[in-house]
């Protein structure tokens, strides 16, 4: 069945400092603040950029990921701001009813909560407005910064994905993580039926994601004994 874009509105997601909005090709300078940095590329499966017209490109991909609605990434800004200072996004897998999480952050603005922050309004949408029942996501084992914000927000982790990125060359072993609408009382009930999720669109809605989240501030021991969960297909074109 071919799929038609259905977000009409793009949802803008507001936290306490920040403003969650679509992208725009005026965002360049901040994309390529972001991705030139081998700090952040490192981490991620993105060449490191080596000049704005790259950025450009990378803007288009994301946008083209939201019209054809695989998914939804939004430009983080800091309130009274319009400078892009990250990216936080979804991929939808409707097939059962998941999403697939991913975030940059310009290093100018790390361990101030800003990601932290800004994943917990995410995932309030994804499950509030979008239906979702499970959010994945995954870092390599080194990550310590992507982990801490993952726990933060409730996330639990399931294991580790051996060789599972295939990132610039090279086979990356990837930790999972996983939030389920059950582990997160504070999310509503969702009203779609389960053939409804997975075909539901992204909503229109926008909000005050300042609802505090059932937070597991756990430690990073992980649970050998809980499966992935993972479903064997990649991220379409989503950029991790
Ligand atoms: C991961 C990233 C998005 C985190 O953003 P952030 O806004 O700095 O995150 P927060 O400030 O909300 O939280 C960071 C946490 O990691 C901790 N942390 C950061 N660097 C750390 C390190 N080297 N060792 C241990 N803990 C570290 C911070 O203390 C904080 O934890 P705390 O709140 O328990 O003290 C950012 O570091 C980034 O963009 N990194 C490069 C790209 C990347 O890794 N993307 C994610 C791919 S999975």
């Amino acid at each position: 069945m071919q799929q038609r874009p259905c977000l009409r509105e793009f949802p803008i997601l507001k936290t306490e400092r920040l403003m969650l909005r679509s992208l725009a090709p005026e965002d360049q300078a901040g994309v390529f603040a972001i991705y030139s940095n081998p700090e952040v590329t490192r981490f991620c499966d993105v060449a490191t950029l080596a000049n704005q017209q790259q950025a450009s490109v990378l803007i288009q991909v994301f946008q083209a990921e939201v019209e054809k609605d695989g998914g939804i990434r939004w430009a983080i800004t800091q309130k009274g701001s319009p400078r892009l200072i990250g990216l936080c996004g979804v991929g939808w897998y409707r097939h059962n009813a998941s999403a697939l999480l991913s975030y940059d952050l310009n290093q100018d603005y790390w361990n101030r909560g800003i990601m932290t922050e800004a994943v917990q309004a995410v995932v309030r949408y994804v499950f509030d407005q979008a239906g979702t029942n499970r959010i994945t996501a995954t870092t390599t084992v080194d990550n310590t910064a992507s982990m801490h914000v993952l726990l933060h927000a409730g996330f639990q982790e399931e294991g580790i994905l051996r060789e599972w990125g295939l990132w610039k060359g090279e086979f990356k072993d990837l930790r999972c993580f996983s939030l389920l609408r059950k582990d997160t009382p504070a999310a509503g009930p969702s009203n779609r039926s389960a053939a409804g999720l997975a075909n539901s669109c992204g909503g229109q809605e926008s909000g005050d994601c300042t609802r505090p989240l059932a937070s597991a501030k756990a430690g990073f021991a992980a649970n050998p004994a809980a499966p992935c969960g993972w479903d064997g297909t990649r991220p379409p074109t989503l950029i991790h």
